[in-house]
């Protein structure tokens, strides 16, 4: 077993948090990780990050060209591309997507409070910085389960002064952890609209955890006004090609489920979808030519952003 020795330093917003196992949590990093604040010193902090299985977090990581992923994560990563050559773009296509509808969220419609759940290693601009650059005030609060993502927290905290991030090491199956926590209640107000950000994460979520009831129990705390923005991998447009890569996944051990536009569909039942709807992510709203050059087929996932009424 591979166990990594980290260095956290507190940036300058950074909060104290600690990491509680979370109920049902059998991850042993569990309760060895902390976050430490501005006025702490260094600290070293042993724990497994199991370099020898691959991460989704960490082989999007590596589709991104970022280098916060190991051997094992790259193995995995070759044979998804393997499995679906255009990976890369797709990756690239979803992240411009998330920046996008986190700019039109705040430019549009003045929210200036994010809950982002499946984060993924820190890539800039990160959500955060993309909102404050519009609201500088905005506050808001990563969620992921990697532990490598926590590792780099630290990137994360760096909120425009104005603003606040936090960051919380949890799954978005226990919504209850993260509406109950104190990142949440510390950093947003409830009683104002939120954006609920699930950006390439619920096709980590098999049907059988039932992430529409953990959508649905997410959006019930939040008031009107809020927004949903997700995007989900697809094998709409490719079928072949997209089974593949999820089989490439799952027999890493990581659950993966693409989705039809019909069950995407779902999660933004009862919801007012905003223009163009739920559409390919490089049809949402493309500002640049690397999107309107591109084909439904390269990038194979859905892309939506809907109001809760
Ligand atoms: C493909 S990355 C997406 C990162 C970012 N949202 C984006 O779109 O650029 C998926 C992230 O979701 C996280 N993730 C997967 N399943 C999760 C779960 N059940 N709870 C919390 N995070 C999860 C992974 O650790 C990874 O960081």
């Amino acid at each position: 077993m591979t166990v990594p020795m980290l260095v956290l330093f507190g940036g300058a917003d950074s909060t104290v948090r600690s990491a509680p196992r979370a109920p049902g949590c059998h991850r042993p990093w569990c309760e060895d990780i902390l976050l430490i604040d501005s006025t702490s010193r260094p600290t070293i902090i042993p724990t497994d990050l199991h370099t020898d299985r691959p991460h989704s977090a960490r082989m999007y990581d590596y589709f991104l060209g970022g280098k916060d992923n190991f051997p094992a994560d790259r193995a995995a990563a070759e044979a998804a591309k393997a499995a679906f050559p255009q990976v890369v773009t797709a990756a690239q296509a979803n992240r411009r997507f998330l920046q996008r509808a986190v700019g039109f969220l705040a430019g549009e419609y003045g929210i200036d409070q994010f809950l982002d759940v499946g984060t993924g290693i820190p890539t800039r601009p990160n959500l955060h910085e993309v909102a404050q650059s519009v609201i500088p005030h905005a506050a808001v609060v990563y969620v992921d389960n990697d532990p490598l993502v926590l590792a780099h927290a630290r990137a994360l905290l760096t909120s425009s002064p104005q603003g606040r991030t936090a960051y919380l090491d949890c799954d978005l199956l226990n919504p209850e952890r993260i509406l109950s926590s104190s990142e949440v209640r510390d950093t947003l107000d409830l009683s104002r609209p939120v954006a609920l950000t699930l950006i390439a994460v619920l096709h980590f979520a098999p049907d059988e955890a039932d992430p529409l009831a953990v959508v649905g129990r997410l959006l019930e705390a939040l008031p009107s006004g809020s927004y949903l923005a997700l995007s989900q991998v697809t094998a709409d447009f490719d079928e072949g090609s997209i089974s593949l890569l999820a089989e490439t996944y799952r027999e890493r051990g990581i659950s993966a489920q693409p989705r039809s536009r019909a069950e995407v569909a779902r999660f933004v039942e009862g919801l007012e979808l905003v223009e163009p709807g739920i559409v390919a992510a490089h049809r949402w709203r493309p500002d640049t030519d690397l999107d309107r050059g591109l084909r439904d087929e390269q990038v194979s996932v859905w892309a939506a952003l809907a109001r809760k009424p």
